[in-house]
């Protein structure tokens, strides 16, 4: 009974001191997201930004959304507040080896004749963009099939993963490169588990072989002229990140990811994905359980 009353007590305090979000201020609050990162919320998602920001109001010591709102109205979209909002309304979710089929294919179908035409041709060179990066386990899964491949001969070419994202608490976690089992429940083998991580009681940490392959840095999807700034990308990822944009958004993105795609390049979406809709400019490759689309 004196515990029940002590947990009530304090779950009412809590309530008390958490801001609470009107539906105006909620859609001005979306809107200013939206403006700033192309992030577009519905309203189903009131208690989200409710509930991620009312902890950074909170930090802040301020006592409303009203306050808040204000703070932010005039800032840039670059400020370290916003990196604050970026960090705690996006969703990280991913993992290593997520959407098996589509990875078969992109090292079978498309990886291993490229490398071999590269190698034909002398221009030992391959670059791929994991658009929406998070904690890196999708680039970093990429680059342990480019090892795959390559094997020894990989000192011999210049291979360029690039991996951004608009959360810098994600970017973070991916040069750390130290994960748990959370990140381990696609279909990696044990073998590969063994051979490219050490095992350190619960944590994994990637070895610097594959670590260094890759780079991340900050990189706002709603920013066209940062994003056009990218070059001769043989592959990109852009995998389960257009679902949080709206139309005019989604189609801006591909706009500017097809003009830095080379031709004969290939766009990667995430598995309940599809362009339809969004682009016609590309061309569907069918593989077995997955499409890619093609810069013809
Ligand atoms: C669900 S994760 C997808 C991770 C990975 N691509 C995968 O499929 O496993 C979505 C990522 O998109 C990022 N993101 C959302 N809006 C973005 C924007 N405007 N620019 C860049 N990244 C953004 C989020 O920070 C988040 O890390």
């Amino acid at each position: 009974m004196g515990n029940n009353a002590g947990h009530l007590t304090m779950t009412a305090i809590a309530t008390v001191l958490s801001p609470t979000l009107d539906v105006d201020q909620f859609r001005e609050l979306r809107d200013i997201i939206y403006e700033k990162s192309g992030i577009f919320y519905t309203e189903n998602k009131i208690y989200l930004l409710e509930n991620r920001l009312g902890r950074r109001i909170k930090d802040l010591g301020m006592n409303s959304f009203k306050e808040y709102i204000s703070h932010i109205r005039s800032q840039d979209g670059r400020s370290e507040e916003f990196h604050q909002i970026y960090n705690a309304v996006t969703i990280n979710e991913t993992f290593f080896f997520r959407y098996q089929a589509q990875l078969d294919a992109f090292k079978n179908k498309l990886l291993v004749p490229l490398i071999k035409d590269r190698q034909a041709s002398g221009k030992k060179r391959i670059s791929v963009w994991s658009a929406a990066s998070s904690s890196g386990e999708e680039l970093y899964t990429i680059a342990i099939m480019v090892h795959e491949v390559l094997g020894t001969q990989i000192k011999e070419w210049d291979i360029r993963l690039l991996g951004t994202d608009i959360s810098h608490r994600a970017l973070k976690l991916a040069n750390e490169a130290v994960y748990t089992k959370n990140s381990f429940r696609g279909a990696m083998r044990d073998q590969q588990k063994q051979q490219y991580f050490d095992e350190d009681g619960l944590i994994f940490k990637l070895k610097t072989e594959i670590k260094d392959l890759a780079q991340f840095r900050y990189l706002n999807l709603n920013d066209d002229a940062e994003l056009r700034k990218l070059r001769g990308l043989d592959f990109i990822f852009c995998r389960n990140v257009l679902i949080y944009f709206d139309e005019e958004m989604k189609k801006r993105v591909l706009r500017s990811m097809y003009g830095v795609l080379n031709h004969g390049g290939y766009f990667f979406l995430g598995e309940a994905e599809s362009l339809h809709g969004i682009s016609s400019s590309f061309t569907v490759e069918h593989f077995s359980g997955a499409f890619a689309y093609k810069k013809e």
